[in-house]
């Protein structure tokens, strides 16, 4: 491509580099599982942060429903809708060539039924080229689980908190504790036999979440779970820094992105104004 006709930020398309690359598939979570090789997971909503995840070796990126508080500049993940989300599961699809992508149904879009659940589902795969869905909630969602699955629909369950039922939960608290763990372990079992291929665990203790990677023949893919899960997933601007504040103590913060970037910005600045910046070498 001549520079004339190269638009701004291209880089290498994904689906076009030479090598072919095998794709994750769930049956290859599973048999991770029984191989004790830990599933790797983490967030991505866009073209660069998903072809460089892929690039690292993550088996699963989930364009998570924290896309709303993470890209959209909601305080919460609940106001995030279908046509938000779609877009940018899109590019995610578009950009990884090994991992699965899995597309989160946001809150409202599957709750209702199992027939509204599907019918979202379907604009996932049909709309976004997604390869799974994940849905939050335990027992009352067995049914859209189910018919998620018998219409070809993969599904990723996630248990314990569920940030969508942050009002129902009374705020950001462990699930699980005490008497409580009968129930994490009969909703993960109840996704199993719904047809779920994995469960996401969310701030549960790690002895029982490590109690339910045993009872279940499904991977656990843990975010304040502890070690045991089959697992792990973090949302990936808690864990290369680009947010900044008060993290979860679930949160190991692995790069600080937004130095990077603050940094970055102040050096352009200060060429700018100094008029360094563009050099002969920009000129044409
Ligand atoms: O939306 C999300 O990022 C999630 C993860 C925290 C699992 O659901």
């Amino acid at each position: 491509m001549s520079e004339e006709t190269a638009p701004y930020g291209t880089g290498p398309a994904a689906g076009t580099a030479t090598t072919p690359v095998k794709r994750v598939r769930t049956h290859h979570l599973r048999e991770m599982k029984q191989r004790g090789e830990k599933i790797t997971m983490l967030t991505a909503y866009e073209q660069y942060a998903a072809q460089t995840f892929d690039e690292a070796g993550i088996d699963v990126l989930l364009v998570g429903d924290s896309a709303s508080n993470n890209v959209f500049g909601n305080e919460t993940s609940l106001p995030v809708t279908v046509d938000e989300l779609i877009p940018l599961v899109r590019a995610v699809t578009r950009s990884a060539r090994r991992a699965l992508v899995v597309a989160d149904l946001p809150f409202g879009s599957y709750q209702a039924s199992p027939e509204q659940a599907y019918l979202t589902g379907v604009r996932f795969m049909k709309e976004a080229d997604a390869h799974s869905v994940k849905l939050e909630g335990g027992l009352a969602m067995v049914p859209q689980v189910r018919k998620l699955v018998e219409g070809g629909i993969p599904v990723m369950a996630h248990i314990g908190f569920t940030p969508q039922s942050e009002h129902t939960l009374g705020g950001y608290r462990v699930q699980g504790r005490g008497d409580a763990a009968k129930q994490v372990i009969e909703e993960a079992r109840a996704m199993e036999e719904a047809g779920a291929f994995a469960v996401v665990m969310e701030m549960v203790p790690g002895d029982v979440a490590a109690d339910v990677s045993a009872a279940i023949g499904i991977p656990t893919i843990g975010i304040g779970a502890g070690n045991r899960c089959d697992g792990q997933v973090l949302v990936w601007q808690d864990a290369f820094g680009l947010r900044t504040g008060r993290m979860a103590k679930f949160v190991k913060q692995y790069a600080d992105v937004h130095a990077v970037l603050r940094d970055g910005a102040r050096a352009y600045a200060d060429d700018v104004r100094a008029g360094t910046f563009p050099g002969p070498e920009h000129t044409f």
